[in-house]
């Protein structure tokens, strides 16, 4: 099997596995499957211009290796990624611990490129890889009193240098209602670019769930839970006045201490220059459902 460059890949079916990048379905089957036409499918990708693999590596977020952007980039190379396994738990039929390879064996991987809004006013435009948790939650046959999905990041200090240090309680945990969770548009990410994921950006598994504030999509995953009552979440347990537990992005909403009104686009705008934040970070027409009759100010 041949390792595709991003270069490579072409709007056809396209499967990939963790190693092997193999030509196959893609973003614009998915895009259609949607609802989307053809030309509505190709006009949306060409909109959003991906910053480059150099930004989406080393201008990072990861705390377990460090606050500083280029910290996850700098330590987190020996992070043990292979062999990896998920526990799925909670209110569900299908509890136990998998091997990843087995997770990812039947899931056809997708190219999605989506915009990320990081809660501290910057963004991006990531191409990932990966699959809709939809199709992993399906298959792990949630119980109906299940109403929402938690996650767990990794607990490794020996590998995760600032696991050594009290700046958050570790694990990072996050968590989305079962009907955010399975919204089209939430992802799990594999890779990006084409290519397996770097570490820095939470190899091996990572969630991504483009109209919330980045913090939502925690990565390199270990545990996935479904539960009756809202899970704790990292950065809401830390400071609850400041993060809550929806954090969609939202322009009318400030942050206490800052505006969200608009964003540094990261490889944009040298001069300091910025760009108006959109209600659900531009997906309003795919989640503002979600949130319909919501008071948006109070429920932040
Ligand atoms: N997940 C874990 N486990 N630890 C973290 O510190 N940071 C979050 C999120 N996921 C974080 C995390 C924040 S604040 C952002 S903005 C995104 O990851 C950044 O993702 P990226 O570095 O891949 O761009």
């Amino acid at each position: 099997m041949k390792k595709l460059k991003y270069s490579d890949i072409t709007p056809e079916n396209y499967y990939i596995n963790r190693r092997n990048f193999i030509a196959g379905s893609a973003v614009f089957s998915s895009m259609i499957a949607s609802g989307l036409t053809q030309n509505e499918a190709e006009a949306s990708i060409s909109q959003l211009s991906p910053n480059s693999l150099q930004e989406i590596t080393n201008y990072n977020n990861f705390y377990e290796f460090g606050t500083s952007k280029t910290d996850p980039a700098k330590y987190s190379k020996k992070l043990t990624t292979i062999p990896w396994q998920l526990e799925v738990d909670g209110l569900t039929n299908k509890k136990g611990i998998f091997d990843l390879e087995k997770i990812l064996n039947n899931k056809q991987l997708e190219e999605r490129i989506y915009r990320l809004r990081c809660v501290e006013g910057w963004s991006m435009v990531i191409p990932w890889i990966g699959f809709p948790l939809k199709k992993l939650i399906d298959q792990m046959d949630p119980k109906n009193e299940a109403r929402y999905v938690a996650f767990e990041t990794l607990y490794r200090p020996d590998e995760m240098r600032g696991q050594r240090y009290k700046i958050l309680d570790w694990p990072y945990v996050e968590g989305l209602t079962i009907e955010e969770a399975m919204n089209p548009l939430t992802f799990l990410a594999t890779g990006l670019y084409g290519k397996e994921l770097p570490n820095q950006n939470g190899a091996p598994l990572r969630l991504v769930v483009p109209w919330k504030y980045g913090f939502k999509s925690i990565k390199s995953i270990v545990k996935i839970s479904f539960t009756s009552e809202q899970p704790k979440t990292t950065w809401s347990a830390a400071n609850p006045r400041e993060y809550g537990f929806f954090s969609n992005v939202n322009p009318n909403v400030d942050h206490p201490r800052w505006s969200q009104a608009t964003e540094r686009v990261i490889g944009e705008g040298l001069f300091g220059q910025r760009r108006k934040t959109e209600m659900f970070n531009g997906y309003e027409k795919e989640v503002g459902h979600l949130y319909k009759g919501m008071d948006l100010k109070k429920h932040y």
